[in-house]
């Protein structure tokens, strides 16, 4: 009896049964918060792309520096054929030029939105009050819009000392992501912004929640730099971003600042999502990048990538800085997102035709 001292207690109390159903259900619970694990965080790899992935440094900290497989642009021509095709196929989730915003007509003041992110057994909510009602555009932002030409620009450190800048900017249509900085670099990403997305961390990230007054300035010079353009805020993927995205509607009011903001609906990850699922690339949880190019891949005859780059090594085997306009150190967790197998997708619809991935210094500085 000695051995069984120690769930002895069980078998007295519970019987061997209701033990039994309590396993069971620990083991569902334990199976349902894994699967919730994996889904929000977890990327299914094809390992077939890595294997073509010759530029990265390699995790014993040696450099695997073979990027002779990168895209060459000088040769690349685009593919009609190809594009009409993806843009039919985008069309079948959503349409960015209706759908890339919340509107005012779609929800009223006091109605509930729900988060992106869920939990177990939470899913946060937040009341959709009169000021951000009244931030909702009346109409789609980029209704009816086509454009012949359009750079969707990420902010790898390839871009620096990259020489793109006048390359961008001859662009019709320009997309950035998550309000980066242009002052200073304009020589390598230029200065047109016409659609730029903002993750409310970058408030803090970037701007230490307006520890000092000067941040706050900057800031505001940030978003006048915009000049009327889209301003593409995500405030419903987490709420504990909320007090963010209420102080960027609040300067945007209050120091009259020229821009169009954008506030796509919770959905807009799962219309990504399943046009992603339905091609032939494993893209689990797009990055900002995906959707930017997903956006311009509906409304552009032609699309150019700039600074998408997720490896820290170019081709020359020059060390490559995590953005170009920060110090930050390199990071490979990419905030959850699996960029390398995203860049692999994006070069393979280089070599299609389908887009330009710029992976070099552009022509005029080389
Ligand atoms: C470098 O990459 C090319 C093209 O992918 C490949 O043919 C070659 O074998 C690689 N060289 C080395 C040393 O890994
Ligand atoms: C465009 O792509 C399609 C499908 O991949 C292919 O059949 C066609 O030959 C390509 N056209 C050109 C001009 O390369
Ligand atoms: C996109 O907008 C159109 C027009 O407002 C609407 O009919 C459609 O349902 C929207 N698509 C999705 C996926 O919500
Ligand atoms: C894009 O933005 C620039 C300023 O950054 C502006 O001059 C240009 O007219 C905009 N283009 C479109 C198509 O809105």
């Amino acid at each position: 009896m000695a051995c069984h001292g120690a769930t002895g207690i069980f078998h007295g109390s519970l019987g061997r049964k209701r033990m039994g159903f309590l396993v069971l259900m620990f083991l569902v619970l334990f199976s349902m918060m894994a699967f919730h694990v994996q889904r929000q965080w977890m990327f299914v790899r094809d390992t077939t792309l890595l294997e073509t992935l010759e530029c990265y440094r390699l995790q014993s900290g040696a450099k695997k520096n073979n990027c002779s497989s990168l895209t060459d642009t000088r040769s690349w021509t685009r593919n009609e054929t190809v594009i009409k095709d993806i843009q039919e196929k985008v069309k079948q989730f959503f349409d960015p030029r209706s759908n890339i915003s919340l509107l005012q007509s779609q929800v009223k003041p006091g109605d509930r939105i729900w988060f992106l992110e869920s939990h177990l057994f939470w899913h946060p909510s937040v009341t959709v009050s009169q000021n951000f009602h009244n931030m909702l555009p009346s109409r789609p932002p980029l209704e009816n819009k086509h454009f012949r030409k359009c750079a969707v620009v990420g902010n790898s450190g390839i871009l620096f000392n990259s020489g793109c800048g006048k390359e961008i900017d001859t662009h019709d249509f320009v997309f950035r992501c998550n309000l980066p900085e242009l002052e200073g670099h304009e020589r390598d990403v230029g200065t047109k912004s016409n659609f730029t997305t903002m993750n409310p961390s970058v408030m803090f990230t970037y701007y230490k929640d307006f520890a000092e007054p000067k941040l706050k300035e900057r800031f505001i010079k940030r978003l006048r730099r915009l000049e009327g353009g889209i301003l593409f805020i995500p405030a419903f993927v987490a709420k504990s971003e909320k007090h963010h995205v209420q102080w960027t509607n609040d300067i945007i009011l209050k120091h009259n600042i020229n821009v169009r903001t954008a506030y796509p609906s919770p959905d807009m990850e799962k219309w990504i999502r399943r046009y992603w699922k339905s091609t032939e690339y494993r893209v689990a949880r797009p990055s900002s990048g995906m959707w930017m190019y997903t956006f311009a891949a509906s409304l552009c005859d032609e699309v150019h990538l700039y600074g998408m780059y997720p490896f820290d090594i170019d081709r020359y085997g020059r060390n490559i800085k995590y953005h170009y306009y920060d110090p930050r150190p390199f990071a490979t967790m990419y905030g959850g997102h699996d960029m390398p197998i995203e860049f692999q997708v994006f070069k393979s619809l280089h070599e299609k035709g389908a887009l330009r991935l710029q992976t070099d210094k552009c022509q005029a500085s080389r």
